[in-house]
């Protein structure tokens, strides 16, 4: 977006300038104009501009004219300018008010008083809500094609300069995927790669001491150290990719997988973080259980869509909440309509709370933003900001798939280890867990027993 001249239009018959609302001349005329924010804090700024905005969309009087709003250096038009922070939000609350009330405002950034003649008559005559003034010129905002950046001649991939602004986004030479693979490494061609909340997180300088752009993604298998089993040149891929916003990416072994038949490259590159990230919350942290209720917060989102679907197949109940907008999205994946609340206020655990109709009994199932564990019904796993599962505890698990449930001493999972199980689940674990408690075997001291009856292909026989 470059700050572009624009013609000013002619025949502008003046505005009044006005510091409040109560000073606005009868009758209003087509435009008023309220002079420079005077706030010391930007709380002062902003709450002056919310009153203005609103107090002239309240007034029937104000109904066919336009309120524009005059700034300092709100916003800055060229490189060799800085936005003023204090006054920098307003034009973010007029644009957003602009937006939804369009012909009702305007902003003007003006360099000195004398401009804002030619300003207001640019925001009265064309579609521009916010221009600035700059040495005798009026400039709105344009977007412009950028330079077209040249792919370096050797192995690169996406970078950034400095974090901070998605502008400095750089193609930068990269020799670490074309070097010799150490041990247990696997050289890929990147087909696809995923766009991960991370990724721009990272790009804006949010995460301190992370850097390094792309980190997933789906490619063809190019070549693997010797000590590699499983996996040939030629194979399709996708895993955790370091550097996949590039032509190539070296990755370790246990960090690929084959794709599934049917999945599009682009399919499998957006799929591996947010699952795994699923993965853990539910099965190696709440260690999920069919049978059990799950709340998904935010299932709408990459890592919740994920958690919802990952839940269902573990056989659990899930619930969820999403904003009302994307409901829709959440049904879409099986989550019936009862079972969906807003994400966007703490109603949820009423909704949720309330039986279905018909139902004889509820399992109390609701975990709070900010409760872990739920004192009253489970607990919460914190795996994410916004994304939180709870279980019920073992005296609200119903008493399904085969699940017998036994007295709980606590409200928390059965971390316990050896000999403290409080079910007595028959079916399966998967491998290198305990198939009574779940508990990886390495951490289950339990006596090693062998149950022929419930052993299947790929599951753990063991149990303590
Ligand atoms: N992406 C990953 O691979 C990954 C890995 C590990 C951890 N995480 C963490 O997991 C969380 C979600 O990441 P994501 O990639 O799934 O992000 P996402 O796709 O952007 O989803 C975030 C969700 O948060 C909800 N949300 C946003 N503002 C909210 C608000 N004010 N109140 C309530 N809900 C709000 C939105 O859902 P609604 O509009 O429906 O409320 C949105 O769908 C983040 O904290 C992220 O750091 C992500």
């Amino acid at each position: 977006m470059v700050w572009t001249p624009v013609p000013v239009a002619d025949g502008y018959s003046g505005a009044p300038v006005v510091d409040d609302l109560a000073e606005v001349p009868e009758p209003v005329p087509p435009v008023v104009v309220v002079g420079p924010p005077s706030g010391a804090t930007v709380r002062e700024v902003l709450r002056h501009g919310l009153a203005l905005v609103q107090g002239w969309l309240a007034e029937e009087r104000f109904a066919g004219s336009r309120l524009v709003l005059t700034t300092r250096h709100a916003v800055a038009t060229g490189p060799c300018e800085r936005p003023d922070p204090l006054t920098a939000p307003l034009w973010g609350l007029v644009k957003a008010a602009a937006a939804e009330h369009p012909g009702r405002f305007g902003l003007a950034d003006l360099d000195d008083d004398t401009a804002l003649p030619h300003a207001v008559a640019r925001i009265q005559a064309g579609p521009d809500a916010g221009v600035a003034a700059r040495a005798g010129e009026v400039l709105a905002p344009r977007l412009v094609p950028t330079a077209a950046e040249p792919i370096p001649a050797g192995p690169w991939h996406l970078d950034i300069t400095e974090p901070g602004t998605l502008e400095n986004l750089r193609l930068a030479v990269d020799p670490t995927p074309v070097g010799p693979l150490a041990a247990g490494q696997v050289r890929v061609a990147v087909r696809a790669a995923g766009l991960n909340f991370r990724d721009v997180m990272v790009a804006l300088g949010a995460v301190p001491g992370e850097a390094g752009l792309g980190g997933e993604g789906a490619g063809v298998v190019l070549e693997t150290a010797p000590d590699v089993t499983g996996l040939r040149p030629g194979d399709r891929v996708f895993g955790l990719l370091p550097g996949s916003f590039g032509p190539v990416s070296v990755t370790d072994r246990r960090l690929l997988a084959p794709i599934p038949v049917g999945w599009s490259f682009a399919e499998a590159a957006t799929a591996p973080i947010v699952f795994l990230t699923a993965y853990y919350g539910l099965v190696d942290l709440a260690r999920i259980r069919p049978g059990e209720t799950v709340l998904v917060h935010a299932a709408a989102g990459g890592v919740g869509m994920a958690a919802v679907q990952l839940a269902q197949l573990l056989g659990a109940e899930v619930y969820a909440t999403a904003s009302p907008a994307k409901h829709a999205a959440v049904r879409a994946l099986g989550v019936p309509a009862e079972r969906i609340a807003s994400s966007r206020d703490l109603r949820f655990e009423d909704h949720i709370r309330a039986p279905p109709a018909g139902a004889a009994s509820t399992s109390c199932s609701t975990a709070s933003r900010t409760s872990s564990p739920t004192p009253r019904c489970g607990w919460s796993v914190p795996v994410a900001a916004s994304s939180r599962w709870a279980r019920p505890t073992s005296a609200t698990r119903p008493s399904t798939l085969g699940c017998a449930t036994g007295p709980s001493t606590s409200s928390r999972p059965d971390r316990s280890g050896p000999g403290s199980c409080s079910t007595s689940c028959s079916r399966p674990s998967p491998p290198g867990r305990c198939a009574r408690c779940r508990t990886r075997l390495s951490t289950c001291a339990g006596p090693a027993t062998r149950s022929a009856s419930s052993a299947r292909p790929g599951t753990s026989e063991r149990s303590c």
